[in-house]
């Protein structure tokens, strides 16, 4: 943090000045240093024009955490030519006239991956302490989506053990030995704390859980995650993933270099053979996999017979993707030279950005319904090994991060989860504060973080939500929108705008008409629609990052509450010529909400919980199961039984209190914009 020091974090002062230290510009031409206001302005841009630039290209350096990199790209410039700014959209009202919508999707297709390893970084400590920033930020979207969905695993995973208990009351355990994993993943010791953790979160907000099994050993498969997965977390446990990428197993030393396809095909009959025959397990339908991440095709994983073969065992199919990677940086590697963030960064301000991972899954979506299996993008973020600096943690993501989850949604994949890593990455969602500066610091919040909330209003709550990509303005990549349709009418429309112009000269107006004489339709515009914008200043903007006029606060300064007003657009349409006309500021986003029932929703999540203090005590679980349950309960019904025995949430067994450690006076016990509120804590 050399050159930037983030202000004092007072709870009064929530809208702190930003930060106007010199930062790095690094642009096309050299680098260069600005005041960051001046290039949050955008009149920063001129940069090019100067003459003072380091000649060798390549970015600065920087050795501190990645999370809080300080440095600045240009925005790329506008094409040339522009887009047409004046263009019209045509759509029916109704499901029926639309071609090619995808199946029906839920408000819980954008969730979070956590690395294993940095669970008691971003969850909380232990069971009893949990950090209220997690719980504040998860549920600013769990009531927009419905739930929300987070999956803790990983690399970390497959050589995760579990121990009863570890020194000093440890929840997690590192051991750095196993170097030989290219993502320098720790080995992992954990005890069963870590479920009642994340049981114990989901009794406070709508938090639901993947976990992962250990895949490293298939003489054994460790299933202590799944026995006491099912039983600590019942009916708020989603499934286990069973092996991660094993398609880099071999690159990675797991494995035989020879090790393909029908190896792994293999490995699952021991897996799943195991699986079965442990009777503390009491659902056997909930895996996931293959959760291949490129190196093999999802065809030559199909092409063994996998889904035929385990298919009563297999909960939802998936795959692990990023664009690119930034490898090279943290493993040097000939054959991998690394990528220099400023030629990879017009590449994620552009529609075909999503398209081009989505193509490989096409046909793999399409059997996933013929097979009657969710299919889940189960890893995901801007770029492997940590993303990039001034993209990952920028705006740029943020726009990327929601057309690309549209994209998703549009290509009938079921869910996608962002991965959040330690503290010196730069695509976290967001990132805790580093432990010897959190008496003066807050969290930090990602931009792509703000992608989830904006994705979570788009498909809503009603469970029948179908996207359609639009490919307006004659497919033009800058200016992107999708369609919403819920119960079979259209409900809402995201707009995006890639271009940065601080002038508002490349702002762009889509005049937008609901049914006609083009669709055999009545005139179906309403009389007003409401819009919420995603907004900053720039596509390189880090700090000033605003979803409906409110923010979660600038670098070191988010809490998991909103800061400012929420504000919402009403924008009068005129129905005698069919047509609302939005605006969608360069650059921007704009939810554009048409239908009565979505219109009523717009003003974001009505209030489901009051905490209005910083300890909260509430009736949850206690969590002794009663082994005649675990043994009478199999198959579908597992869960339930299980909830029956009490050893869910509002189960006969329930029993406990549980404590968001505040910082008593000082916390911010109060309510924002209907949702839960926890209070800060200081460790
Ligand atoms: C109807 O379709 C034509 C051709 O695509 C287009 O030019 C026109 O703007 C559309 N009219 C309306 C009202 O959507
Ligand atoms: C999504 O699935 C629907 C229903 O099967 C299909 O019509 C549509 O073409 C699919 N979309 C894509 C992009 O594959
Ligand atoms: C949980 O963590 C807190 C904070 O580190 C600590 O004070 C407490 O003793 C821990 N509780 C248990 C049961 O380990
Ligand atoms: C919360 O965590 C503690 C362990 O620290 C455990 O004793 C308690 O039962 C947990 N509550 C739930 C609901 O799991
Ligand atoms: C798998 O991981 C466990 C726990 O880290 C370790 O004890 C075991 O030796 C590993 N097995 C193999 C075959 O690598
Ligand atoms: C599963 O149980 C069967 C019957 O008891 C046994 O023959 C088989 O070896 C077991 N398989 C595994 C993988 O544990
Ligand atoms: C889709 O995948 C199946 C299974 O691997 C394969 O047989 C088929 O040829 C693929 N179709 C296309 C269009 O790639
Ligand atoms: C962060 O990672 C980079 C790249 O691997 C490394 O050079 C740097 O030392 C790391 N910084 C810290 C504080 O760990
Ligand atoms: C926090 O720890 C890091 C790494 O040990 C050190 O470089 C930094 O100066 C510390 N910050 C403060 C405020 O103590
Ligand atoms: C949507 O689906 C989720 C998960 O299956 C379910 O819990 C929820 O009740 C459903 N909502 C509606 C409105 O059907
Ligand atoms: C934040 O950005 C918005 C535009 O997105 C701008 O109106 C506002 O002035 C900026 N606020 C600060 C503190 O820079």
């Amino acid at each position: 943090m050399a050159s930037m020091r983030a202000p004092l974090l007072s709870l009064v002062l929530l809208f702190a000045p930003l930060v106007t230290a010199d930062v790095t510009i690094y642009g096309l031409f050299g680098q260069t240093t600005a005041d960051a206001a001046t290039l949050r302005s955008g009149s920063a841009t001129p940069v090019a024009s100067t003459t003072s630039f380091v000649t060798v290209p390549g970015p600065p350096q920087y050795t501190e955490l990645a999370a809080y990199n300080p440095i600045y790209m240009e925005p790329p410039p506008i094409p040339s030519p522009a887009p047409p700014l004046q263009f019209s959209i045509g759509v029916p009202s109704s499901a029926q006239l639309m071609n090619a919508l995808s199946i029906p999707q839920h408000g819980t297709f954008f969730g979070f991956s956590i690395e294993m390893s940095v669970a008691n970084q971003l969850i909380g400590k232990n069971g009893t302490t949990l950090f209220p920033q997690f719980l504040n930020l998860m549920n600013t979207v769990a009531p927009r989506a419905g739930a929300v969905h987070i999956r803790v695993g990983g690399n970390t995973q497959e050589t995760a053990f579990m121990v009863n208990s570890l020194p000093e009351g440890a929840m997690i355990e590192k051991d750095k030995e196993d170097a030989s994993n290219p993502t320098s993943t720790p080995v992992l010791a954990f005890t069963p704390e870590l479920l009642y953790m994340m049981a114990n979160v989901s009794s406070l907000i709508n938090a639901r859980w993947y976990l992962g099994i250990p895949f490293n050993d298939t003489s054994d498969f460790r299933f202590q995650i799944a026995e006491q997965g099912e039983a600590i977390l019942g009916d708020n446990l989603l499934g286990f993933q069973a092996a991660n990428e094993p398609d880099l197993y071999a690159a990675h030393g797991h494995r035989p270099s020879t090790y393909g396809p029908f190896d792994f095909f293999g490995e699952y009959a021991l897996l799943t053979q195991a699986y079965q025959n442990d009777s503390a397990i009491p659902v056997k339908n909930n895996l996931i996999a293959p959760s291949v991440s490129g190196t093999w095709t999802p065809e030559e994983v199909w092409n063994t017979g996998f889904v035929d073969a385990y298919t009563q065992y297999l909960g939802s199919l998936s795959v692990e993707r990023y664009p690119t990677d930034n490898c090279a940086v943290v493993f040097p590697n000939p054959d991998n030279p690394p990528h220099d963030p400023l030629q990879e960064l017009p590449q994620y301000l552009t529609h075909q950005a999503g398209i081009n991972i989505v193509q490989a899954y096409l046909n793999s979506t399409m059997l996933a319904q013929t097979w009657n299996k969710p299919f889940l993008m189960f890893e995901t973020n801007t770029a492997s090994c940590g993303g990039f600096p001034g993209i990952s943690d920028t705006f740029t993501s943020a726009l990327w991060g929601l057309d690309y989850a549209m994209q998703m949604a549009n290509s009938n994949f079921t869910g996608a989860l962002f991965h959040f890593g330690g503290q010196n990455v730069s695509y976290n969602p967001f990132t805790a504060v580093p432990t010897n500066q959190s008496a003066f610091h807050q969290w930090t919040v990602g931009p792509i973080f703000y992608s989830s909330l904006f994705v979570a209003e788009a498909l809503g709550q009603t469970n029948t939500s179908q996207v359609k990509d639009l490919f307006p303005n004659d497919g033009n990549d800058q200016t992107p929108a999708y369609a919403i349709y819920e119960n079979s009418n259209l409900a809402r429309m995201a707009l995006i705008n890639y271009m940065t112009d601080p002038t508002g000269a490349h702002d762009y107006v889509a005049t937008i008409s609901v049914g006609g004489s083009n669709f055999s339709e009545a005139n179906s515009v309403p009389s007003s629609v409401q819009v919420k914008y995603l907004l900053a200043p720039s596509t390189s903007e880090k700090d000033n990052i605003t979803w409906a006029g409110q923010t979660l606060g600038p670098r070191f300064g988010a809490d998991g509450t909103w800061k400012g007003d929420e504000s919402v657009q009403t924008v009068q349409c005129d129905q005698t010529q069919n047509t609302c006309q939005i605006t969608v500021p360069a650059p921007g986003a704009a939810l554009v909400f048409f239908s009565d029932a979505a219109q009523q929703l717009a003003d974001g999540p009505a209030s489901t919980q009051t905490f209005a203090t910083s300890i909260v005590t509430q009736t949850v679980n206690t969590v002794t199961v009663d082994p005649s349950v675990l043994a009478t309960s199999n198959g579908q019904g597992g869960k339930n039984a299980l909830a029956l025995g009490g050893t869910s949430q509002g189960g006969a067994n329930g029993a406990s209190s549980l404590r968001v450690v505040g910082a008593g006076a000082a916390a911010l016990g109060c309510m924002l914009g209907g949702a839960a509120v926890f209070a800060r804590a200081f460790w």
